[in-house]
């Protein structure tokens, strides 16, 4: 027997509704917001993820898919999408249009993770990049629309954690601060926080071990060492925020497990469930356009995981609009019967009108319970009585009511809408 791979999950004709459901607010969003689709292949070079991700991250050294193709070109399936946005942006010289650029994309990512709840090794992003303007008013824009999008679906009971991690600039005094504080308290370190002491040391403010909690809470906080543009840079950020009236809570732990951020830094996270259950993220990125050798270009952006958005809205109880359904169930009874069937099918839909044509030879009661399993509003009976009379039988599934109606009689009862 053949399961989906660990950590993938199939998404059945039942859950579609509430995918379709979030597909479309998320268009809705963009739409509102200025963005425009971009779709980018499901694999690039292994190198434009590790240089934009980061060498020393989580998703690059453990967690990528990484594979060699037939030439031996090293491919790795997309881990996330802001880089390959940005060498798409890069390629197709958008820095020629005028700016900023605003894309979205919805598109699956792979990550090799430990599967649990919310947690997959193929998950579904929605994601947006405002690309080529440093302006503050952007990064306050794509916060509020991340909430905007949050709301629109329904979801309640979420924070937005806000912090700003500084640039190239102010950040290497901070992260000396922090070095200096941690390798005080060295001994009472995990080992993984000792690690990453040494390789990756913003990483050390997202240990989730209970021991070294006090330690990270305790911390320097990178906001205390921003250089004077990344501090008013900031400060619009909080301050357009407020006139917005989006609450924010300012948290000096929130780097995220990427290392392309500069400046600020965002997630939208629901009240219980913390950084693990995080809904969406993002930030500002202004150096990765040139590191993936584009002109120095500043840029915004943020992803939502579509499965962990699904997730809360069962979880919170939101209904969600039913997908529509074929209008008209076909029975019949018969070979004659079946062969006027077949024709009718065909000609209703022309006329654009759904329909399900019985298969197979089962009696007038199995037919008509298929039809009301699949829920069409109504049913067409096809018999020997029905050919005889050169009449049709139609019976309204919810009132069991029943008339005999030509061809033409039905075909106008049911353009008039079902
Ligand atoms: P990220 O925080 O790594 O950011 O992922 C974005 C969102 O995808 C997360 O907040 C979470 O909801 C969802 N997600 C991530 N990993 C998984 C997983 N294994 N299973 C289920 N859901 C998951 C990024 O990827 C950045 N590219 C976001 C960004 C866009 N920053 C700037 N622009």
């Amino acid at each position: 027997m053949y399961k989906a791979p660990r950590g993938t999950v199939d998404i059945l004709p039942e859950e579609q509704a509430f995918w379709r459901y979030v597909e479309a607010k998320a268009a809705e969003v963009c739409q509102l917001y200025g963005y425009q689709r971009l779709d980018t292949p499901v694999f690039e070079e292994a190198a434009l993820f590790t240089r934009s991700i980061g060498e020393g991250t989580d998703i690059v050294t453990k967690e990528m898919y990484v594979f060699k193709d037939r030439s031996g070109k090293q491919l790795a399936l997309r881990p996330e999408g802001t880089a390959p946005v940005c060498r798409a942006y890069i390629e197709h010289g958008m820095d020629n249009l005028p700016q900023p650029v605003k894309l979205y994309y919805l598109a699956p990512a792979f990550r090799y993770e430990r599967p649990q709840a919310g947690r997959y090794r193929q998950h579904y992003q929605f994601g947006c990049e405002a690309i080529g303007d440093g302006d503050p008013a952007l990064d306050s824009e794509v916060i509020h629309m991340a909430c905007q999008f949050f709301t629109s679906l329904g979801l309640k009971e979420l924070t937005v954690q806000l912090n700003s991690i500084g640039c190239k600039s102010c950040r290497p005094e901070y992260i000396k601060a922090l070095k200096g504080y941690y390798q005080e308290r060295a001994a009472d370190l995990c080992p993984d926080c000792k690690t990453r002491l040494e390789k990756n040391p913003l990483r050390l403010l997202d240990c989730k071990r209970q021991g070294c909690q006090h330690i990270a809470d305790n911390s320097p906080r990178s906001t205390d060492y921003l250089c004077p543009e990344c501090r008013s840079h900031f400060e619009v950020v909080t301050e357009f925020l407020r006139s917005l009236d989006l609450p924010f809570n300012f948290n000096h732990r929130l780097v995220r497990g990427l290392d392309y951020y500069t400046k600020t830094v965002f997630e939208v996270q629901p009240l219980a469930g913390g950084a693990q259950s995080a809904l969406g993220g993002g930030g500002r990125y202004d150096d990765l356009i040139e590191q993936l050798g584009g002109k120095p270009t500043p840029a915004v952006g943020f992803a939502a995981g579509m499965d962990r958005v699904v997730l809360t809205l069962k979880k919170q109880g939101i209904p969600v609009p039913p997908l529509p359904l074929p209008e008209v169930f076909i029975a019949h009874l018969g070979n004659e019967a079946k062969g006027e069937a077949v024709k009718l099918a065909a000609s209703l839909r022309s006329q654009g009108i759904g329909v399900v044509m019985a298969s197979g030879d089962r009696s007038l009661k199995a037919q008509l319970r298929q039809a009301n399993s699949l829920g069409t509003g109504y049913a067409i009976i096809i018999g020997e009585e029905e050919i005889k009379n050169r009449k049709l039988t139609l019976r309204n599934m919810v009132s069991g009511e029943q008339q005999s109606l030509t061809p033409a009689e039905l075909r106008a009862v049911l353009g008039k809408g079902t």
